[in-house]
């Protein structure tokens, strides 16, 4: 059912056509309304939303409206290794076994034909193949059957089901995420992963798909409970990778993996976190934990708002303008603590920790303004890409990690629709519409970035509506002038299994954002409004600098799960990681 809403906009005649289909699972679907905010009480102290055993808290003379803090949380290590044994002789709690709908073909004696399933089923009696008929698994995607089944060194053997073929990260995740769900249901300590069909992989495909089944493990293990008021602690300790090969390549392969995962989970934290825990000040507060984590390597320099006058931001501070809550610009360094640099990134994340529309509110079930703690999923990605490259520690690399930190509110000291503004590359922008907000914040992030003398720019932002309605909630778009980046990036999200979609640069839509006092409008209509968005952010990119934009809001947020999805952070860091030497 495709809704449409029309707002009439103060500083112009035009209407804002709002158009928005809804489907159950699409972020334009209409939600339940946070309970929170009819229980308002204010305190005086919040502590960091990432609490881990290196990360200290501090207190910050803030205000927290409805008393809540989040409850800290570790979050347990699992030891992932390699072994070269045979699978019956594996003792443990689970023995997980990835199956393809080929490898459940059986032969003229109903037995199996595939060498590991024909092996197991032997040292069961026959009770697999009699099970997994029974239990009617063929091998679908998402057909999963645990049994408890004596004879084996292992307490209980899983099927899960991959599919036709498995090739891609996301079939390899999924089947992580499995084990994970496994491992909860049956309180299970110790895992072992094999694949029926392994055999046929090439190293570097064992490699992969043992890094990612690791990856969707800690993930599938993760839950976010801090605002909760009970907990459970996950039973799982240790998965061993059985025919996926042995040695120092597949453990720097796994380590990897678990570093991107820990920084998808803190990307996770702060999008789920609330917009009156996660202020401007604390997203500040974790970068700033983030460089103290890795002092070796990384470094924050925290703008607050006066020395972002100083720096003419004029488009952002506006933005931030009507907020109780100061903006915080935040600036992070990796330099790799020896050896040159021959390559500069910067990754900016678009970071709204609270978008109401400004004066051109969101009314309307369809514009979610009681979601939109998501708005900061831009920068959560790009702090979460920091905390994955902290661990990492990549070669040759410099990384600048920008994020022009703000809430977009309504009061007196706000931005009117139809101000002009002014941003810190001197170009002006009449607002006709405040909800058009998270472009004017990177605009002068963008400068800020060009300013640092580096060669490739990201950003990651949860820009618009329309990139939703154009690509739906399965891919991000991307935006580039540039064909050799657009490879590096899309190479990147291959390897992640993010999908993202070029999108065109249309210079011709250009004349949907002239303005007839300042250079140009911040919007430019619903029609092809993601791309206008991009010919914005333009604007402000230096031409020696390459660079790519990914517009990335229809991917913040699963709403099934109703939690944050981490997206971004995977595809980042292999991008950066693509970059080092
Ligand atoms: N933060 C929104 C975009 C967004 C929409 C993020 C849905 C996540 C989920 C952005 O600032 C915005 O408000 N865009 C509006 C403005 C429009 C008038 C151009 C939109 O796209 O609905
Ligand atoms: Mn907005
Ligand atoms: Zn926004």
């Amino acid at each position: 059912m495709a809704v449409t809403l029309v707002t009439s906009c103060a500083s112009s005649s035009r209407f804002h056509f709002r158009s928005f289909s809804s489907s159950p699972s699409s972020l334009s679907s209409c939600f339940v309304r946070f309970q929170l905010l009819s229980r308002l009480r204010v305190s005086f102290a919040i502590t960091p939303l990432y609490c881990s055993s290196k990360a200290t808290a501090h207190t910050i003379a803030h205000a927290t409206l409805g008393l809540t803090q989040a409850n800290s949380v570790d979050h347990p290590k699992i030891s992932f290794s390699g072994k070269e044994i045979d699978v019956t002789e594996w003792k443990g709690d689970i023995l997980a076994v990835g199956v393809t709908e080929k490898d459940m073909a059986k032969d003229a004696n109903s037995k199996f034909e595939n060498p590991i399933l024909k092996k197991l089923d032997a040292h069961l009696g026959g009770l697999l193949a009699d099970v997994s008929a029974e239990e009617d698994f063929s091998g679908k995607p998402g057909q999963s059957t645990v049994l408890r089944l004596p004879g084996l060194g292992s307490k209980r053997v899983g099927l899960i089901g991959l599919g036709k073929s498995a090739s891609t990260p996301s079939a390899f995740q999924s089947l992580g995420e499995a084990v994970a769900a496994a491992a909860k249901a049956s309180q299970a300590s110790s895992v072992a992963v094999v694949l029926a069909s392994s055999e046929s992989f090439s190293d570097e495909s064992k490699l992969s798909s043992a890094s990612d089944i690791a990856s969707g493990t800690v993930l599938g293990l993760f839950e976010d409970s801090r605002y909760k008021s009970e907990s459970k602690k996950p039973s799982l300790k240790s998965v061993v990778f059985i025919g996926f090969g042995t040695g120092p390549e597949l453990e720097n392969k796994l380590k990897y993996a678990e570093h991107v995962s820990y920084g998808v989970i803190f990307t996770k934290e702060l999008v789920n976190s609330p917009a009156n825990v996660l202020s401007p000040a604390v997203l500040a507060e974790e970068a700033s934990n983030l460089a103290s984590m890795y002092s070796n390597v990384m470094t924050a320099n925290i703008l607050k708002e006066e020395q972002c006058k100083e720096l003419k931001m004029g488009s952002y501070l506006a933005v931030a303008a009507a907020s109780a809550n100061p903006p915080h610009f935040i600036h992070l360094i990796y330099k790799p603590s020896s050896g040159p640099v021959k390559t500069k990134l910067a990754l900016v994340g678009k970071g709204l920790t609270f978008d109401s529309g400004g004066y051109n509110i969101k009314i309307g079930p369809e514009l979610i303004i009681e979601l939109m703690k998501i708005d900061v999923g831009g920068s959560a990605a790009v702090l979460g890409a920091a905390k994955a490259i902290g661990e990492i520690k990549p070669p040759g690399v410099e990384v600048h990690f920008i994020v022009a930190a703000c809430e977009n509110m309504i009061s007196g000291t706000g931005m009117r629709p139809g101000d002009v503004i002014t941003a810190s590359n001197g170009k002006t922008i009449e607002v006709n519409d405040t909800d058009s907000e998270g472009r004017l914040t990177l605009a002068d992030a963008l400068v800020y970035a060009c300013n640092q003398g580096v060669d490739k720019i990201v950003d990651i932002a949860t820009l618009t509506g329309e990139i939703i309605v154009a690509l739906g909630p399965s891919m991000a778009g991307m935006y580039t002038a540039s064909d050799e980046l657009a490879k590096e990036v899309i190479a990147a999200s291959e390897r992640s299994g993010e999908k993202l979609w070029r999108m065109p640069m249309e210079e011709s839509y250009w004349e949907m954002m002239k303005s007839g006092v300042a250079d140009m409008v911040n919007f430019g209509g619903r029609a092809g409004g993601s791309i206008t968005a991009a010919l914005f952010l333009k604007r402000f990119v230096s031409e020696n600098v390459e660079w790519l934009h990914i517009d990335m809001a229809g991917r913040v947020w699963n709403e099934k799960k109703k939690a944050a999805t981490g997206f971004g952070v995977a595809t980042l860091v292999e991008w950066v990681q693509n970059n080092s030497s």
